[in-house]
């Protein structure tokens, strides 16, 4: 053996070690001691290592958690020992009858002690150990037979190819639930939507979906876990006689196990294990879809035994569904702050997730497409954690004769002016502006907030508060505010009404930067409005300018430039900026430097195709500087074009118009010329 084989050989032990304590921590303890960075350096170094000496691979090393070949299908593999499902109780007498039948059986009348768990909602998983190998993975299947997944198990990061420490038996089989964490499959679904491919009702399809791939690099790639409550098969070596202290041995050998797990006395302790863990239901970073009571003393399980296909020795205490099929009554549209509008769904009024859900959102109408949504539908609604109540699906078969296309209106349902959906966006939006209520609250916070006329003292709940008690609906209908209207308001004394109106006065003398801002146009940015600013001078030359003046700033394209010029021909808004200036409100124009004299003051000039010394906006700017003006596009009007590489149409149109044309060098020669260098 090589010296170097040899220091390779210590160095992946030791790196071997070392990952497969992150992942302990990290997965099993909750309480990752290094950042992910350095985890994924250990890994890199030892794939490294491997790839140079491929006889370091062990097939339990950390590496090998992907890289089995995609299989054909699945084979069946009979359970040694059957997988056994739960009788359910789902009102509180249940348990409570649960409990009288298990110390009835067990002739005893004090009380039971029970092991309580979540009862997670995903695929139920049987994981094989050898002498500590992890050499098999199966589906719970019908409970007497599964699918091998091996490959796919193996993928599972939190399940140790290799358990920890010793005293394991030679043969072990752990039994538990393969999920998908909340937050990996909201992620997954982002995706799926953004790439147009199918999205996962909810995680444990997303679970069973993802276990299911035949190539286990796909599963890889879903962040699955696995958290176990029990063991199968147990030869060549003793586990202790309770359920909790089995749960603490698979913890310490390197499996996890649900953190929530408690040990109680009697009935009514289990009934509050219940209460506690539902107020927790909605915060946990996973489904789970109930608890389940096990009676903690294993010789007391033998004694109670079994009925059919579930132990006498547990059951499981079911929570209000998540998910619950209604029906569509109807499909609104909601104005938001940048106009978006967006559908939601009426709804029967259901018992989901523990409340009554009437209402869930819709998103857009690509969504209403992609789930073939009617009026009249039963739709199968999720509520879980916080998370605002989704329509997942439709049930095609219960779909009614007269069940109605949903079509989004021409013109908002709030103003009435007309809906726009620009080509190549999901979102339609209302095109009122100002004039929409909707749009005005939020117009009116993001007219006083910091970066624009920086109202002090009047936050986003003062907004709310003074437009429900309709003293204001406009941004210029705050500068009609009096002390004695604010000094009325809950919590709100003489002095902070005096000092808003003082804020209100102060914020009158703004600048033309901020007041441009302050408008609230789309795609107008603080940056934007400063350079539109700084361009223009005043507000008139802004609210004169044309889609080819506009073009011509640097940084201002196409989309922009509709945007403010759309913004500067509705009416209500130039009502609003005049209102504005009538309360006082006031700034000073920037000056503008005179082009009289400059060698190219009079000309119009066009920048197409890619230049290599500077960029278009860059020769914009320099030409601008010589005075002339830079306009987006050519015209008989053009006094000459300025083509880069690649330039397309514009060149064409310029050799069509008889219109000269300047390359990069000839372009930064004349410049010299004109700057009389
Ligand atoms: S014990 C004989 N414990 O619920 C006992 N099951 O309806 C068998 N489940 O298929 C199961 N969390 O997949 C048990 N803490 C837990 C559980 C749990 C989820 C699932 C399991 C089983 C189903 C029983």
């Amino acid at each position: 053996m090589s010296q170097e084989f040899q220091a390779a050989s210590e160095e992946a032990m030791g790196l071997r070690a070392a990952i497969e304590d992150h992942n302990y921590r990290y997965y099993v303890l909750d309480d990752p001691s290094v950042p992910d960075a350095e985890y994924d350096r250990l890994m890199q170094r030892l794939r490294q290592l491997e790839a140079r000496f491929p006889d370091l691979i062990t097939p339990d090393s950390p590496t090998q958690r992907v890289g089995a070949m995609p299989s054909d299908s699945f084979e069946t593999v009979e359970h040694r020992l059957p997988m056994l499902s739960l009788d359910n109780a789902f009102e509180e007498q249940d348990l409570l009858d649960f409990d009288r039948r298990v110390r009835d059986r067990l002739k005893r009348e004090e009380e039971v002690v029970y092991c309580c768990e979540p009862k997670l909602d995903g695929i139920a998983i049987s994981v094989w150990y050898e002498d500590g190998r992890l050499i098999r993975g199966v589906t719970r299947g019908d409970g007497t037979a599964g699918e091998d997944i091996t490959p796919n198990v193996k993928t599972v990061a939190n399940i140790p190819l290799k358990l920890r420490g010793e005293g394991y038996p030679g043969t072990l089989e752990v039994r538990g639930e393969i999920y998908l964490p909340r937050a990996a499959f909201d992620a997954y679904n982002k995706k799926a939507l953004e790439k147009g491919d199918k999205v996962f009702v909810n995680p444990r399809n997303a679970a069973a979906g993802s276990l299911r791939q035949l190539d286990p690099k796909v599963t890889a790639t879903r962040a699955l876990e696995m958290c176990c409550y029990s063991v199968g098969f147990v030869e060549g070596g003793e586990l202790p006689g309770s359920q909790r202290q089995i749960l603490e041995k698979l913890k310490e050998w390197g499996l996890k196990i649900n953190p929530l797990t408690e040990r109680v006395t009697g009935a009514q302790a289990c009934l509050e294990y219940y209460r506690s863990i539902m107020q927790q239901r909605d915060g946990l970073a996973y489904d789970i879809d109930g608890v389940v009571f096990k009676v903690d003393d294993l010789a007391l399980q033998e004694a109670l035994g079994y009925v059919s296909r579930a132990p006498r020795w547990a059951i499981a205490h079911k929570f209000p569904a998540q998910e619950e099929m209604t029906v569509l009554e109807a499909v609104d549209f909601q104005v938001g702050r940048t106009g978006a509008v967006t559908p939601v769904a009426r709804l029967h009024p259901v018992f989901v997730g523990g409340v009554t859900v009437s209402n869930a959102t819709l998103h857009n109408m690509d969504e209403i497409r992609r789930l073939d949504l009617h009026v009249g539908d039963s739709v199968v609604i999720r509520r879980a954690g916080d998370v605002i109540p989704q329509v997942v699906s439709v049930v095609p078969e219960k779909r009614p004769q007269n069940a109605a296309v949903i079509q989004r209106p021409e013109t908002c349902p709030v103003c009435g002016s007309d809906i726009i959906q620009l080509e190549g966006e999901v979102v339609a939006r209302c095109s009122g502006g100002l004039y929409c209520a909707a749009q005005r609250k939020e117009a009116i916070k993001h007219f006083a907030s910091r970066k624009a006329m920086d109202i002090e003292g009047l936050g986003d709940k003062l907004v709310d508060i003074l437009i429900e008690k309709e003293l204001i609906s406009t941004p210029a209908s705050l500068f009609t505010l009096r002390v004695a209207d604010i000094a009325a308001l809950e919590r709100m004394g003489q002095k902070s009404a005096e000092n808003l109106i003082k804020a209100l006065e102060k914020a009158k003398s703004t600048t033309l930067p901020r007041f441009i801002f302050g408008l609230g146009i789309r795609e107008v940015g603080e940056a934007t409005a400063k350079t539109l600013a700084n361009h223009f001078g005043s507000l008139e030359k802004l609210q004169q300018a044309t889609i080819e003046d506009l073009e011509e700033v640097s940084d201002i394209g196409p989309v922009s430039a509709g945007h403010i010029k759309s913004f500067f021909e509705q009416p209500h808004n130039l009502e609003t900026i005049e209102e504005l200036r009538s309360h006082g409100v006031h700034w000073q124009d920037i000056e503008q430097v005179s082009r009289e004299g400059l060698p190219l003051d009079g000309q119009s000039v066009v920048v197409t195709g890619t230049l290599t010394n500077m960029t278009r906006d860059e020769a914009k700017d320099l030409l601008v500087s010589l005075g002339a003006k830079a306009a987006g596009s050519v015209s008989a009007k053009t006094s000459f074009l300025v083509a880069g590489e690649k330039a397309g149409s514009k060149l064409t149109k310029a050799e069509q118009l008889g219109v000269q044309v300047y390359n990069e060098e000839a372009f930064l020669a004349k410049v010299k010329e004109w700057k009389g260098e």
